[in-house]
């Protein structure tokens, strides 16, 4: 069984391979030339390949190489603010990317398993009532990001309808974990606190919207899910991944602070608020564990220490 993850280097593509691996599949990853390969020098027995998944010749050389049976494609601009910057990028670099994967498939007449990394951020703008959030919930989205995933969401089933290639959508809501990228925020709380102990930084923790509510699933459940998805679920349906509970950011940060011992004082940087912000993500994953079992099995509690440990050890 030959699996291909896009976006290997990243955070949820280093435990895509790791638990891949562990599942004695043979993993092959894409990369690019500016990616940074600390999350995965660990993994010996990965193959890597350089693909710019914008280019759509550097695709279809990558999947008549390597003729994938699975693929989880995980590679994205996957930073909400940073949509807002660079709108176009951001949905250039999330939709052109699957397409050409797409067409490659069609155009080597590949039937692989496709598994579509979705989000919550689709459903954007919730009403309290309407949540616990179900797959038939009304897509709102609030950032150039939250368009690209729809994009990617809808092409998907797209790609499924006219020509039959078995995808499959997940929509996964926050989720976080060792590795996670220092731009978002459980892993920024974290690191600021890991720096403000070790007497790197002064004791004041910068923070943004402390209000949104968000539903947090630890990565090493969430590759999981993504495995069950291609084995046991659906193609051309869409699911979502969660925990089905929700926090505040507040709460999450009053989490972590409960694991140090130092005084932190928490201020609030402008530059941190953004131009229209999801202030609720709470999910309901029953369709999914109906089809597959699934359900999430790390405390939130053990991957918020899990995390600050990661950025203790850095
Ligand atoms: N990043 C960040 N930094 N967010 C902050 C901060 C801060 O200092 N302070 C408060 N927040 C709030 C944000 O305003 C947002 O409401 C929430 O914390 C979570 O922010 P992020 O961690 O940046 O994640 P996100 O919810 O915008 O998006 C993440 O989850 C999506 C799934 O729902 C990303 O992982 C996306 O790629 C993913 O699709």
């Amino acid at each position: 069984m030959k699996a291909l993850v896009t976006g290997i280097s990243g955070f949820v593509g280093s435990h895509m391979a790791e638990f891949l691996l562990k599942q004695n599949v043979e993993v092959t990853g894409t990369i690019r030339h500016r990616s940074r390969m600390d999350h995965i020098k660990h993994l010996k027995d990965i193959r890597l390949v350089e693909c710019e998944l914008r280019d759509p010749f550097s695709v279809e050389h990558l999947i008549e190489d390597i003729k994938p049976d699975l693929i989880f494609h995980l590679a994205a601009q996957s930073f909400v603010p940073t949509s807002w910057n660079s709108p176009i990028d951001t949905i250039h670099n999330n939709v052109a990317g699957q397409v050409n994967i797409m067409e490659a498939l069609r155009r080597f007449d590949l039937s692989c398993k496709m598994q579509i990394a979705c989000s919550s951020e689709e459903y954007g703008h919730v009403e309290p009532e309407e949540t616990p959030i179900r797959e038939t919930n009304p897509l709102r989205p609030l950032s150039p990001y939250a368009v690209s995933k729809v994009a990617q969401d809808f092409l998907g089933y797209q790609y499924y309808k006219s020509y039959g290639l078995p995808i499959v959508v997940t929509r996964t809501f926050n989720h976080t974990g060792p590795r996670r990228g220092e731009n978002f925020v459980t892993s920024n709380f974290a690191k600021q606190i890991a720096l403000i102990e070790k007497g790197k930084k002064p004791p004041v923790l910068h923070v943004g919207n402390l209000s949104a509510k968000r539903d947090f699933t630890d990565v090493r459940d969430v590759v999981r899910a993504y495995w069950f998805a291609l084995e046991k679920g659906n193609p051309g349906e869409t699911y979502n991944i969660a925990s089905g509970t929700c926090c505040t950011i507040r709460e999450m940060l009053d989490l972590l602070l409960s694991f140090s011992n130092v005084n932190i004082s928490i201020e609030e940087d402008p530059a941190r608020l953004r131009p229209s912000d999801v202030e609720i993500l709470l999910g309901d994953y029953s369709k999914f564990h109906a089809v597959t079992g699934w359900k999430p099995e790390i405390p939130f509690e053990q991957t918020m220490r899990d995390l600050l440990q990661y950025w203790r050890d850095q």
